[in-house]
């Protein structure tokens, strides 16, 4: 593996218009949501339902990557294809989650530490053998009074460059992800102002652990307000207040910036992404994507409900939620896409005539 496949893999990551899939949640995370939706908690629940999303037709054109967790990576089809393999063979390329979590941190009330940097050389080696070409790890960074601070800030971003650094001696790329929470009633200047220092912090780190930044992609929230804050910018807004405070901080040799979703809903997701390439695509150093869990998965979720009649119909809202993923990276997503899906749950968008 050299640098220069490393580097393949990132811009393959980004290519053709094309976006993440996250479908990496935890064990207790997928639960609750499970358990939200009744949807019963078994190991053979989990597995059934990412064999729906990994066999759903046509994913491949507008999923580049999916990332996978540790018990799902070890799980097969039910006719026993592992779903590294599934995936390979549908054109995507494998991912893992490789962090354990963030944990509450010492010292620091009411902020987390990601932790799983114990025995990840080991684990990157035993992962990139399964298949996987590239590894994800998520930090997360809580607003709220006198947070975050500085030591929390410092610690995550020198733990996500050390995984960083892993990663690239594994030949995997790492998809560098610091969070910054949407949870409370910050406004969207607070979001952006601390969104900019932890970059700042995190760009440094990667510096100092001689991270490949040809090599790598960023995971960023957006640059938004707080779900309880009583301003709520408009699309554009957002569009712009994103995209100008990560033009001063994200170094030009990035190849991509696959931004998450955090609990917006997925029309909002796919119009946010759809005005930053609207409004700058053309004059952008890096390929601005997308790496989405819930705002893909959400509907496909609550219409499968447990429920193996439904796995078509999931499906299909599975791959109406990527197309139009898909559509906003080219600047095409509308609106009108939502309330206008086929039978085949691609959007049938009747262009204006030029
Ligand atoms: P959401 O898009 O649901 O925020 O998930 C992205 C992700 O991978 C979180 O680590």
């Amino acid at each position: 593996m050299t640098a220069q496949d490393l580097i393949g893999t990132a811009r393959a990551l980004v290519a053709d218009d094309k976006g993440l899939l996250a479908m990496d949640e935890s064990t207790p995370t997928c639960n609750r949501r499970f358990a939200t939706l009744r949807i019963p908690q078994t190991e053979e629940t989990r597995r059934a339902y990412r064999e729906l999303i990994v066999t759903t037709p046509g994913l491949g054109k507008c999923i580049s990557g999916a990332i996978l967790y540790d018990e799902t990576i070890r799980q097969r089809k039910r006719d026993g294809t592992p779903f590294a393999q599934a995936i390979a063979s549908a054109g995507i390329i494998p991912g893992i989650k490789v962090d354990t979590g963030a944990k509450d941190m010492a010292g620091h009330p009411g902020e987390k530490i990601t932790e799983g940097l114990d025995g990840l050389r080991e684990r990157l080696a035993e992962y990139s053998r399964m298949g996987a070409r590239f590894a994800k790890w998520r930090a997360v960074i809580a607003l709220g009074a006198g947070i975050p601070s500085q030591g929390c800030i410092e610690a995550n971003a020198q733990a996500l460059a050390r995984y960083a650094a892993l990663c690239q001696e594994v030949g995997m790329v790492p998809v560098v992800e610091p969070e910054v929470l949407m949870d409370g009633d910050h406004t969207m200047e607070q979001c952006r102002h601390v969104t900019e220092g932890v970059l700042r912090t995190v760009f440094a780190q990667l510096s100092a652990q001689r991270v490949v930044l040809e090599g790598m992609i960023l995971k960023p929230n957006m640059v938004l307000p707080g779900l309880a804050c009583p301003r709520q910018e408009t699309v554009d807004e957002v569009a712009d207040a994103t995209v100008s405070r990560l033009l001063r901080v994200v170094p030009a040799a990035v190849p991509g910036i696959a931004f998450l979703s955090g609990g917006q809903s997925g029309e909002l997701a796919s119009a946010r992404l759809n005005a930053m390439n609207v409004r700058f695509k053309s004059h952008l150093p890096w390929a601005v994507a997308f790496s989405y869990a819930r705002a893909i998965q959400q509907p496909s979720l609550e219409i499968w409900g447990g429920e193996e009649p439904h796995v078509p119909a999931a499906q299909r809202a599975l791959y109406h939620r990527a197309a139009c993923n898909r559509s906003a990276r080219r600047g095409e997503y509308a609106a009108a896409m939502e309330s206008n899906v086929g039978a085949t749950g691609i959007p049938q968008l009747t262009r204006p005539a030029a």
